[in-house]
């Protein structure tokens, strides 16, 4: 495991998906009531990004097939996709806020 930094906490709004290209890795970072959660960026279905889809509660909306993940775990809440998405493991420090990956 490798803890990377991701961005600044002011460069996310809450409740907004913001796109985050970094380590040969494309994520999607939200922050909801005052926590960070980081993900795959592509959608688990047809590689969509998701950086164009939408929040709604707690559910992200892909923007291709409207496939539905828990904002909290990634968990897949409506089909067509099958496979959560990814999650990284995120922490704030001094505004900054890391993640964890595989290397
Ligand atoms: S690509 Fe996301 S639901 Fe199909």
């Amino acid at each position: 495991m490798k803890l990377i930094k991701l961005c600044n906490i002011k460069d996310l709004e809450e409740g907004k998906i913001k796109s985050i290209d970094i380590e040969n890795l494309h994520l999607i970072a939200i922050l909801k009531d005052n926590k960070v959660y980081v993900f795959d960026g592509y959608c688990t279905h047809e590689d969509a990004d998701l950086a164009n889809g939408f929040l709604l509660e707690d559910v992200i909306i892909c923007p291709l097939h409207l496939s539905q993940f828990n904002v909290y775990t990634g968990e897949v809440m409506n089909p067509p996709a099958e496979k959560p998405l990814k999650k990284y493991n995120s922490l704030v420090k001094d505004s900054e806020v890391y993640i964890e990956i595989d290397k």
